[in-house]
């Protein structure tokens, strides 16, 4: 596929059939992303993957125990606000994600357990951590983002869907005791992935984009 043509088609999938991915592809996709640009080259994503679906049950497990215990406390702090034509774009996403899935706007407990649905994994087979050591600080973070972005578009390219997951970094010391990490390496995000469940309503709505062209500034003098 395209570069092209993998940008639009792709889309987050909130629903997964329980098929695991290959280890192979796993592997295959991981090279491929691997080979992102980084700042001075220093790679600094530090990626975890559950590869047996049984990995992936029992971190599905830390994260359902951690919603129940607590407020998310992510190492890095989430907007405190969405102002704009950003809050805009985002009710728009969330609306109709809660349309696609017959979820009322008044409908507070069922918006709730929609965002559950993050913690269950989607119901995906993996599930990808990044980690980033924090004296790297903010352009750590790009440089995992740009990785993310290698990752889901050599998924997506195989076949093999996925879903870039702020949610996932809300929990993060539970997260690092279960993978043995230390507390410098910071959870960025997580990405649950597989097979998409095509037929499930999640996976029915898309999202839209501006026009790039006409919201860049051009400077010709
Ligand atoms: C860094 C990042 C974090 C995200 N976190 C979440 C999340 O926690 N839960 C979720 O349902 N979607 C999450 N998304 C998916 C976005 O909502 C989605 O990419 C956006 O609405 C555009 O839709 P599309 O991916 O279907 O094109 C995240 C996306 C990115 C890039």
């Amino acid at each position: 596929m395209s570069l092209d043509a993998l940008l639009a088609d792709r889309y987050s999938v909130r629903a997964f059939r329980p098929d695991p991915v290959p280890a192979d592809v796993i592997r295959r996709i991981l090279a491929t992303a691997q080979q992102s640009a980084s700042w001075c080259n220093t790679q600094p994503w530090d990626v975890v993957i559950t590869e047996n679906p049984a990995a992936t049950d029992r971190l599905r497990a830390v994260f359902l125990q951690a919603t129940a215990s607590g407020q998310p406390h992510p190492d890095w702090p989430w907007p405190e606000q969405y102002v704009g034509v950003h809050n805009e774009r985002r009710r728009k996403c969330g609306f109709d994600l809660y349309n696609a899935v017959g979820i009322e706007r008044d409908d507070r407990d069922g918006r709730m357990k929609q965002a559950l649905r993050n913690y269950e994994l989607f119901d995906a087979p993996h599930c990808m951590l990044v980690f980033c050591h924090e004296s790297l600080g903010f352009y750590g973070g790009v440089d995992c983002g740009l990785f993310l972005q290698a990752f889901m578009l050599a998924a997506w390219e195989q076949g093999v869907h996925s879903i870039a997951q702020a949610a996932l970094a809300a929990y993060p010391d539970p997260i690092r005791a279960h993978v043995g990490f230390p507390p410098e390496k910071r959870l960025l995000f997580g990405c649950s992935f597989g097979y998409a469940d095509e037929s499930h309503p999640a996976n029915l709505f898309r999202t839209e984009r501006a026009d790039g062209p006409a919201e860049a500034l051009f400077l010709n003098d």
